[in-house]
């Protein structure tokens, strides 16, 4: 048989797709022994695995032939429902038709690449910003155009900027506890945002996996309770109940949800029946609501150790800082300029501890060398202390070079 070279039949979205530099880099990090700050995992230890037992063993007798059958593409009524109320709890005036679930908030990052990005167009983001949102947009071909970050969260000056010199599709916003950066947007940021979005016409994409994921401070309103016609509301239960459930939702206006719809349709028909009735189940039965508080506590705590840590270990220079993030999963470190973290990564798998390296969150990935991105939610608290330690013995050898 002849050999068959595939890259002559692959599509030029298929040639701008990439493995995802972090799944790479998980690969490198998942021996048992290394110490992985790396991966952006819940922790298993707490998974409700006997609250999604017993909601199995209860229902599958009783609608085994619904819970396994075809359903409808916009999603399982009652948890629309659910998420209808929950939404209205911050004060957007939700329906159910205003629900669309998603195969995770992954897929609903790819809709919206579908729905709404053609080549050429322009999308603001943060700088760094969620990488999955990159891997599902620049096979359309878009130009991002970034915006940098403080303690406070995006620069409004540097966003009005790019509107008034572009038509801008959107502007992509990760609202609370940043993936990769750990900041949150201030409240009268995120006025000013949904403020610009409708001076200059534009749409907001807001990702808020992390939003009930705070340990401390106070809880600020997402964007979409603030203008709810500009704001496309994505979030998911990955994070707050188990991700292998592949839940998450969009909130938007219904003329915009029923593009989502018909884009959905193409890709994958519906969400998984069986897993939308579990997690009905447990929200529906106060174990999320639980379970929150739980996941909470145990994050802060080894956010505070991660903290600690940090300030125990790590060299005393002007240049090092990292972020301390009101909640969520991540803190984001800053080194000294002369830093490469893809090489310090290198040494700090010999020395069994790894991290993301900050370039990988950049569009066009040609800033950010000295950052790098740390997870505090899937280490145990003993590694936490000696995974730092080890990292910051490396960073001390680097800056005495
Ligand atoms: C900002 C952000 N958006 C979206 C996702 C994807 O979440 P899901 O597991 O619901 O697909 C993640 C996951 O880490 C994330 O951090």
């Amino acid at each position: 048989m002849n050999k068959v070279n595939i890259d002559k039949f692959l599509s030029n979205k298929a040639k701008r797709m990439k493995a995802s530099e972090i799944r790479e880099l998980l690969k490198l990090t998942e021996k048992p022994d290394v110490i992985s700050f790396a991966g952006g995992l819940p922790a298993p230890e707490v998974f409700p695995v006997r609250e999604f037992e017993e909601a199995a063993r209860y229902l599958l007798p009783r609608h085994g032939e619904v819970m396994l059958q075809y359903s409808t593409t916009e999603g399982f009524t009652p948890l629309r429902e659910f998420l209808a109320g929950y939404m209205q709890k911050y004060n957007v005036p939700a329906e159910v038709e205003n629900i669309q679930i998603t195969t995770g908030s992954q897929q609903a990052l790819d809709l919206v690449g579908k729905v709404f990005i053609d080549e050429g167009d322009y999308i603001i983001t943060s700088k760094p910003t969620y990488l999955g949102a990159l891997s599902a947009w620049t096979p359309f071909k878009p130009k991002y155009l970034t915006v940098n970050m403080d303690d406070d969260g995006m620069i409004v000056e540097e966003i009005e900027e790019h509107l008034k010199n572009h038509k801008v599709k959107f502007i992509y916003v990760l609202p609370n506890f940043h993936n990769p950066a750990g900041v949150t947007i201030s409240e009268e940021r995120r006025k000013k945002i949904v403020e610009l979005a409708d001076k200059y016409d534009t749409l907001i994409i807001e990702d808020d996996p992390y939003g009930e994921l705070r340990f401390e401070g106070k809880y600020l309103v997402p964007l979409i309770t603030l203008m709810k016609e500009r704001v496309i509301y994505l979030s998911t239960f990955s994070k707050t109940l188990a991700p292998g459930t592949r839940i998450g939702w969009i909130t938007a206006p219904k003329d915009i949800l029923t593009k989502i719809t018909q884009a959905k349709q193409g890709a994958d028909l519906h969400t998984s029946t069986l897993d939308q009735w579990l997690v009905y189940d447990l929200c529906s039965r106060g174990i999320l609501r639980e379970h929150v508080k739980k996941i909470r506590a145990l994050y802060k705590r080894r956010r505070d150790l991660m903290l600690k840590s940090l300030e125990d270990y790590m060299p005393k220079h002007p240049e090092i800082k990292w972020t301390r993030p009101q909640g969520g999963l991540f803190l984001w470190v800053s080194l000294p300029q002369k830093f490469n973290t893809y090489e310090l990564l290198d040494k700090a798998v010999s020395k069994k501890v790894a991290f993301v390296p900050g370039a990988a969150f950049y569009p066009g990935r040609s800033e950010g060398f000295n950052t790098l991105r740390l997870n505090f939610s899937n280490a145990k608290e003993d590694d936490i202390v000696e995974g730092i330690r080890r990292l910051a013995e490396l960073v001390k050898d680097e800056l005495n070079k």
